[in-house]
């Protein structure tokens, strides 16, 4: 028997879906603030059992100041949890070897558990070069080819954190996937492709769409879930989505200019969903809070996988 993935179920349900009720607006900033009290106890038990704190080293190249909020954020997390947190910066002048030799300290550090390079990297790095240099036993992105093959052989160290995320909130709100028809549109590494896979595992019947997809319209009336990762800011709206369909929206924009100046906007037109379908993540407040608190599970995972080997 293929092992099934199980996220930790949380007891706390708070919504159930009925069709043809209100929308229901799926709320992930609650489901990453009940999941984050769970964690809580966890990193409690690690303490106690291991005397010392899970540990997160984030590593930024540059000074990009999206990038710069979003390492902020997840420094200030880690802390809050009760986790050990390594902040590095590094100019953008830094140089590729400078950045591997970073990672190569960090992979060596035993208080280290968990190792994220925040991406983008400046141009003249290679990334694929940086992430795979990451022990794949300290990877909470779940980046590495070692870990993306472990999902992809139904063999799961930890799943990246964006569509496991989604994962999360399908099951706190006890939205069924097994036999739905689900489009998932975005074939990204970080996003799409692994997103397909954990449907998949789930028992879901996976149409995986993408920027080549003709008439991609038909394929995403025709299913029950949709999860937009297109990385287009408002790329679709109601008339995409079948009635009483259930709505994942993994976009973030934030233009700088035009009617939407400044405002957070996701892969979907959310004002037009109401009273069509049956479920919706918002923009913000549905799954960006979900993938920092991934990205802490993920960490303690590591952190008690490599604990119980030594
Ligand atoms: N940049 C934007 N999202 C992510 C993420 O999930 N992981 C890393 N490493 N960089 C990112």
């Amino acid at each position: 028997m293929w092992k099934k993935l199980r996220i930790p179920p949380i007891s706390r349900v708070t919504h159930r879906l009925s069709l043809g009720g209100p929308m229901i607006r799926l709320d992930g900033k609650a489901v990453a603030a009940a999941r984050r009290e769970l964690l809580k106890t966890r990193v409690e038990r690690f303490v106690t059992q291991h005397g010392r704190k899970p540990g997160l080293a984030v590593v930024i190249v540059g000074e990009d100041p999206a990038s710069h909020v979003y390492v902020k954020n997840k420094v200030k997390t880690t802390t809050e949890l009760g986790m050990a947190s390594r902040h590095i910066e590094l100019p953008h002048t830094a140089s590729e070897a400078e950045v591997l030799e970073t990672v190569a300290k960090l992979n060596r550090d035993a208080a280290v558990d968990g190792i994220l390079v925040q991406l983008p990297l400046p141009k003249h790095i290679d990334s694929n070069k940086v992430v795979e240099a990451i022990d794949a036993e300290k990877d909470p992105d779940g980046l590495t080819t070692a870990n993306l093959g472990l999902l992809f052989a139904g063999r799961k160290r930890v799943a990246p954190c964006t569509p496991w995320g989604v994962m999360a909130i399908l099951e706190h709100y006890k939205i069924p996937v097994a036999g739905k028809r689900v489009a998932v549109i975005g074939r990204s590494n970080i996003v799409g492709k692994p997103m397909a896979q954990l449907l998949t595992e789930a028992d879901a019947t996976v149409t995986l769409c993408h920027s080549r997809t003709k008439d991609l319209a038909h394929h995403t009336r025709d299913a029950e879930i949709v999860v937009v990762a297109a990385g287009k800011q408002r790329f679709i709206g109601r008339e995409s989505f079948a009635k009483d369909a259930v709505v994942i929206d993994v976009g973030m924009h934030r233009p700088d200019s035009g009617e939407f100046a400044g405002k957070l906007l996701g892969d979907v037109k959310f004002e037009e969903l109401e009273g069509h379908v049956s479920a919706a993540t918002p923009v913000p407040g549905g799954v960006g809070p979900m993938t920092i608190q991934m990205l802490m599970e993920n960490t303690v995972t590591l952190a008690e996988n490599r604990a119980s080997k030594n």
